[in-house]
């Protein structure tokens, strides 16, 4: 089935032709959208804020709503410049220099953005962290990175280990009535005190910018390092993909906290000079609703587990709601169900657009444009200016229609340009010469459309949140009742996956349901809600191989009652 593009709502798409688009397409020509060209100091903040709150005709234009339960404010770019400049001068009164390490620990809130944006102003580079993040998962970011400073909360700094990390020099903590002592310093107070104009570091186009964690198979979560060079990308994403006009009002449903919630919900749409909505709190369908109508949105970047759940709350609640203000829809971060584009089409009227990227590829580069004929299960297509294939286990090109690893031909704007610290793991994306290898495997058909199959590693994509195996493995032993564990995603309607455990137990303990739940909530509390496994199976051993590595794919196909491929290398006495 096939799908032919919708007119355009409002106007023409700004990707019209994308056959003529790939053939002519050359990323250097995107630069003159930005003043760097001209002037040659480069700051994404400044491109993203300063350059439209410099315009008469542009200054007023709102770009943020923020609302949550408690909130409902709404910031113009003059105010976000203004905001975001005091932000500056409150880091570097602290001594906060360019290339420091700035990490960002707070529920969403117009603060996080001004912390966020200020810290880029004085050439910072900011880590997000997410703030269902529990001890161990901020201690092993912070660490690793050797963060100078934190912005937090009261509710959440008694999360980060300030006297294990020497590194830490601040702990802002954004609220009412902070006391000042030691490293702690109130963020609200400075902030309301700062001055209003900062003279902005200017940087290297590849200088550092923002360090997003994210999980792999193996070993703890990786520093994937973007520089402020992947505007380019981001900008052009957001013109060709989201399809953003000055007017629009645009919805990234994701936290900064994870890649699409800063290149999508933060930077793509501000450089476009858009409106950007910002909901906090957590999901329920009436807000999600509501948000969309309050605000008119027209551009909607959301999600599939997001989207399933809208679509079990059901199609009457949809009626109470004017959503005629909507003209595009998007989604990522985990394989968009035909079905729920059907459903989109039927309740909404409009097509929900896929699209495909890793935090390591720092924006889209896989995905159905607006212009694109759809059709439903696959991705879509690689963007202009990106090569995209489908490589056996040796490097070489699989023709169309066979399932291989999905890999992009390197140098794109927005590529990751390093782990953080760890140079070993950066290069093994690229075993292959001229190729980054995504992990992905997918196929492609004759007509150039990408079909994803799934990871080709042990990583788990729940609720479209990554989640790696072993850091959920090394908490469940710490628990002094596991033995060994073994972690696997178990496909789940809503979720995508759910993670599920398979753990021996200890000598002297007994499976009984409190010790489970003592499990899953040691594990809760250790890394983050996202990590706890949902399943979890007691048994007395687990399939291991001789070295003694736990053998998930085993667990995998014991749970999808699949044949258990090779064992030889099993351990079975
Ligand atoms: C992994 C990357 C940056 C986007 C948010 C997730 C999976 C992403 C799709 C899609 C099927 C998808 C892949 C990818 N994924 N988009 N449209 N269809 N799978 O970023 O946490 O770095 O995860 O998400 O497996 O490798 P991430």
């Amino acid at each position: 089935m096939e799908l032919q593009p919708l007119p355009p709502k409002g106007g023409d798409h700004n990707l019209n032709n994308y056959e003529e688009a790939t053939q002519q397409f050359d990323w250097a020509e995107v630069e003159q959208a930005f003043s760097f060209y001209e002037t040659g100091k480069v700051n994404m903040a400044y491109e993203a804020i300063d350059r439209h709150a410099e315009k008469a005709d542009k200054k007023d234009q709102v770009a943020l709503y923020y609302s949550d339960d408690q909130r409902d404010e709404a910031y113009t770019f003059a105010d976000m410049k203004k905001m975001t400049d005091k932000a500056a001068n409150v880091f570097q009164e602290a001594g906060i220099e360019k290339g420091d390490r700035v990490f960002i620990f707070m529920p969403r809130s117009p603060e996080l953005y001004f912390a966020a944006l200020g810290a880029i102003k004085v050439g910072a580079i900011v880590g997000p962290l997410f703030e269902a993040f529990m001890e161990g998962a901020v201690r092993d970011r912070l660490e690793n990175s050797e963060a100078k400073a934190i912005v937090t909360t009261n509710d959440l700094v008694g999360r980060v280990p300030v006297s294990e990390l020497p590194a830490l020099e601040n702990v802002f903590i954004q609220g009412d009535d902070v006391k000042e002592e030691g490293k702690t310093l109130d963020f609200q107070t400075r902030l309301a005190q700062a001055s209003e104009n900062h003279a902005i570091t200017w940087v290297d186009r590849e200088d550092g910018l923002i360090l997003h964690y994210t999980s792999g198979s193996t070993g703890t979560p990786k520093g994937v390092l973007h520089v402020h060079a992947a505007m380019i990308q981001h900008y052009q994403t957001g013109k060709w993909v989201l399809d953003l006009k000055e007017d629009d009002v645009y919805w990234c449903t994701a936290d900064p906290g994870w890649v699409t919630g800063t290149s999508y919900g933060i930077f793509a749409p501000w450089l476009n000079g858009v409106t950007n909505v910002v909901r906090g709190g957590r999901f329920s369908p009436e807000s999600w609703y509501g948000t969309l109508e309050k605000y008119k949105v027209t551009v909607w970047y959301s999600a599939p587990t997001a989207l399933r759940m809208l679509a079990s709350a059901g199609d009457d609640i949809v009626k109470h709601y004017d959503l005629s203000s909507l003209r595009h829809i998007l989604s990522v971060g985990e394989p968009l169900n035909p079905e729920v584009v059907r459903w989109g089409e039927e309740v909404y009227g409009l097509r929900i657009h896929d699209s495909w990227w890793m935090t390591e590829t720092g924006a889209i580069m896989i995905t159905n444009f607006p212009s694109l004929t759809i059709k439903p299960g696959s991705m879509g297509k690689p963007i202009p200016g990106v090569e995209a294939g489908i490589l056996d286990d040796q490097g070489h090109e699989l023709p169309p229609n066979r399932m291989g690893n999905l890999a992009l031909r390197t140098g794109w704007p927005a590529m990751m340009r390093t782990i953080w610290n760890n140079e070993e793991k950066y290069k093994g994306y690229f075993e292959f010469p001229g190729w980054y290898v995504s992990g992905d495997s997918a196929y492609k058909d004759e007509e150039g459309y990408y079909w994803f199959q799934g990871r080709v590693d042990d990583v788990i994509l729940t609720a479209g949140e990554r989640v790696g195996p072993f850091e959920v493995e090394s908490k469940l032993v710490e628990h002094p009742a596991v033995g060994e564990a073994g972690v696997i995603g178990k496909p789940d309607p809503v979720r995508g996956e759910i993670i599920k455990a398979f753990v021996a137990l200890r000598e002297g303990y007994e499976e009984t349901d409190e010790l489970k739940e003592d499990i899953r909530v040691f594990v809760k509390n250790g890394l983050a809600a996202h990590a706890a496994p949902r399943e979890m199976v007691i048994r007395d051993t687990l399939p291991k191989t001789r070295s003694g590595k736990i053998m998930r794919r085993v667990l995998k196909a014991w749970e999808l009652d699949l044949p258990t491929g090779d064992l030889s290398t099993m351990d079975d006495d």
